[in-house]
Formats: structure tokens, sequence, C-alpha cells
């Protein structure tokens, strides 16, 4: 057409996994929470106001950002707020990356970061992880404007312990971008790395553990300066009056939060166990889904027999993964289903 910027012409776009509308599906292919948020939650958004509707949102979140700060032990001027994690990502590779400014991130990683660059038309930097998904060394010196880690890694779900990712930063030139969207089924966090380093961006979002994955709505933790040029990037009404008042609920109400991810580790246990008793490698995982390579059949062909059965996990055809399946850790009834549903087509050969 050539309307469209050249690197726009190119790109494909991200594909987002699969929404079907059928509710009476096992949905375990975009880790979302199997259970629903808080009630307080819910409630927060009954109790909206037509006067709150009325009027623009507050352009900041500030009473997220008060209430998150209280509960994670940051000021609010060390946060944004944003329309789910991925506006933070973008905002990132806007702020930080171009044509000559580079973003790496150790690959296979989240499949949107790619995307982020070609859409800023920047160079995107992949350091193949070795098997066991252990920081690449190379990583340290790649160069980057903006390096970004994903911890737990999706779709791996392991973890790159602190300290690494402690002297990675150190070690780096430009801005690292931990993207925690999974950490809070993880047993450790980088979020003290924020107060160390002035390089440092973690990545938050109430989409997992929260159960809010609908509302859309995450958060970004940095030092002032940071989440100030961050500001600038944003819309001005980011996030809406709805979204800020039940993510202040969601957040607040960390009793729920806290025997939900019980409940979640609990499922992971149990899927981790029952994969491997079939003859799937699990590696560990310290998120709320598993990447399970099968040893008795291809990925490809259970991931087509579990959607025959309407249970649906995420398949990739990228070389390096092409051979495992990521499957969300659902309810105990859902995981039941799929080791059974297992069982049946590993049965079938
Ligand atoms: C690794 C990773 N980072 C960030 C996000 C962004 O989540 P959201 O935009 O729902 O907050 C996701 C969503 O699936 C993710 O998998």
């Amino acid at each position: 057409m050539g309307y469209f910027r050249e690197n726009v012409e190119k790109m494909t776009g991200y594909e987002p996994g699969f929404q079907p509308s059928e509710t009476d599906i096992i949905k375990l292919n975009t880790n979302e929470n199997p259970y629903p948020p808080s009630p307080k939650a819910t409630e927060a958004i009954k109790n909206i106001s037509p006067a709150e509707l009325r009027r623009y949102p507050q352009p900041m979140a500030d009473s997220f950002r008060e209430t998150a700060g209280k509960i994670l032990g940051v000021q609010p001027k060390n946060i944004i707020c944003v329309n789910g994690g991925d506006e933070l990502l973008n905002i990132a590779i806007r702020a930080f990356c171009d044509e000559k400014r580079a973003v790496a991130y150790p690959a296979p990683t989240y499949s949107l970061y790619p995307v982020l660059a070609q859409m800023a038309n920047c160079p995107a930097v992949e350091i193949p992880f070795d098997k066991e998904f252990n920081l690449p060394a190379k990583l340290a010196s790649s160069g980057a404007a903006l390096t970004v880690v994903c911890n737990p890694n999706a779709p791996s779900g392991t973890f790159i312990p602190k300290e690494e990712l402690s002297q990675l930063a150190e070690e780096i030139k430009g801005i690292l971008l931990i993207d925690e969207a999974y950490v809070d089924f993880a047993e450790d966090n980088c979020l003290e790395l924020v107060k160390k380093f002035d390089n440092v961006i973690i990545l938050r979002t109430m989409s997992k553990g929260y159960s809010l994955a609908g509302l859309r709505f995450g958060f970004g933790i940095a030092n002032e300066e940071i989440i100030n040029g961050l500001m600038k990037l944003k819309d001005s009404y980011n996030v809406d009056a709805v979204a800020i008042a039940a993510a202040t609920a969601a957040i607040q109400d960390q009793q729920y939060f806290k025997n939900n991810i019980q409940k979640i580790k609990i499922e992971r246990k149990f899927m981790t166990e029952r994969l491997t008793e079939l003859g799937f490698e699990v590696p560990a995982s310290q998120a709320n889904f598993v990447l399970a390579k099968p040893s008795k059949a291809r990925a490809i062909d259970i991931y087509e027999k579990l959607k025959d059965r309407n249970i649906y996990v995420r398949y990739w055809a990228y070389p390096d993964i092409k051979d495992k399946l990521r499957i969300t850790v659902g309810t105990g009834e859902q995981n039941e289903k799929l080791i059974d549903a297992l069982k049946e087509i590993l049965a079938e050969g």
C-alpha cells in the first residue's frame, strides 16, 4: 500500500493466544488465573459512581500508587501505572530505543518483545538461553540501550536468582527492565534492585496473581527520574477510573491474594508431578504455567488432540520450542481433566 512506515509494512504484529467465546472449555493457553479476583475488587467496580464516570480519571492513578507503595515498601513517586504491563514494555521501548539503540533479551521469551522492537524500528538482539534457561553471559556485553529479562521467564517458568540480575544491572550500560509479570507465583523477586541501581525498572501486572487480566492494569517501579521520564510517554489518562478502583481494592486485599497464590502453587506441583509421570520433561516452574516437553508423541499432535477435547494449551511453531507445550495451571478440576485427556491421547499412540 505504501501508506505505512516501512517497518510497519514489514511487520506481522503480535498474535495473542486464542480467546474462544465458548465458556464450556478448559482454557489453559494464556496464563490467566483460574480463580476469581478478590470480591473487594468486584465490589469496587459495582460502587463506581456516575460522577466518577463523567469525570476524567486520576492522570497518574494516585490512589493505586499510594496503596501499592505502602504494600511494596516504595514511594508512590517510584511507581508508574499502566494499561496492562504490555503498555510499560511499549513505553520503555519508545523511551530508550531507536534505529541505533537496540533492545536485547534472552530467548526464547515473551513473544511481544520482538514485535515492539519492530514497531519502534530498533534492532532486537536475541541471545539464546542454554537448555537450563540460565542467564546468558553475553547479555552483559550486548551494548543494548534496553535489556529485558523476563523473570520468571515465559514460556519456561524458570527463575534467575536476584544476585545474577544485580550483577547484570551493574555490568550493562543501559536500562535493565525485569519483567516480573509472573513473580507473584515465585519464591523471590528483584524489587530491592530498584533501590540499589538507577538503571533498573521492575514490571508488575494485576493480570496474573490478582486475577484481573480483563481489567488491563499493570505498573512499573523504578527510581524517580526514570519514572518521570516514562510518564512523558504515556497517554494522559492511560488507566481508567474503573480499573484504578478495582486494582487498588485488589492489591489492598493481600490475604485473598496470598490464599489464591498458595492454591496455584499446590496445583502447579500436582501438574508437574503428573506430567512427569506421563513422560513429559518439565523444568521447575516459578510461574502459573509449565513448559512441558513430551517424550511419547509430538507436541503439535497433542495440542491438536487436546483442542478436539475442548482443552486449550499454547503451542508455538518456533524452532526452539516447537517440541513443547506451555500449559497454564488451572483449577484442581481442570488440571485433573487435562491429565486424564493426556493419558487417553498418549494411550492412542
Ligand atoms: C511475560 C509477560 N510480560 C508482560 C505481560 C503483560 O501482561 P498484561 O499486559 O496483561 O499486564 C504478559 C502477559 O501475558 C507476559 O506474559
